[in-house]
């Protein structure tokens, strides 16, 4: 359920950015895309440059008609926060 997903400030998505560990943001939704890596159509090097990073911008001006809600559904983290102030 919706109750178990993270907040994740922009200082803890960026520690996500390898081959092994990627995770990337799309529309406010922090997914884990590793598992999807090797199956992107437009290739794992293209994914990789959102890696650990909002990936918002890039994939709607590549590919705006993708559903990426449905197709990585499974792969939801959470939700990306702003950094918590000290
Ligand atoms: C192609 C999914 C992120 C660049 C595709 C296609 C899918 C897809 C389904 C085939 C689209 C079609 O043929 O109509 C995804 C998903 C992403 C993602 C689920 C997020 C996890 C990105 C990002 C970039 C990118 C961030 C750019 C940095 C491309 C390119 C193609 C492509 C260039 C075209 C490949 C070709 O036709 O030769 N992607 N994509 N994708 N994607 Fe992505």
């Amino acid at each position: 359920g919706v109750e178990s997903l993270m907040r994740i400030p922009p200082s803890v998505l960026k520690k996500h950015n390898t081959r092994e560990d990627a995770w990337s943001v799309f529309n406010g939704k922090v997914y884990n895309i590793t598992a999807y890596l090797p199956f992107h159509p437009g290739g794992e090097k293209e994914l990789m440059r959102v890696a650990g990073r909002d990936g918002t911008k890039l994939f709607a001006s590549t590919h705006a008609w993708v559903n990426v809600d449905f197709m990585l559904d499974t792969c939801l983290v959470g939700f990306l926060v702003s950094e918590p102030s000290l």
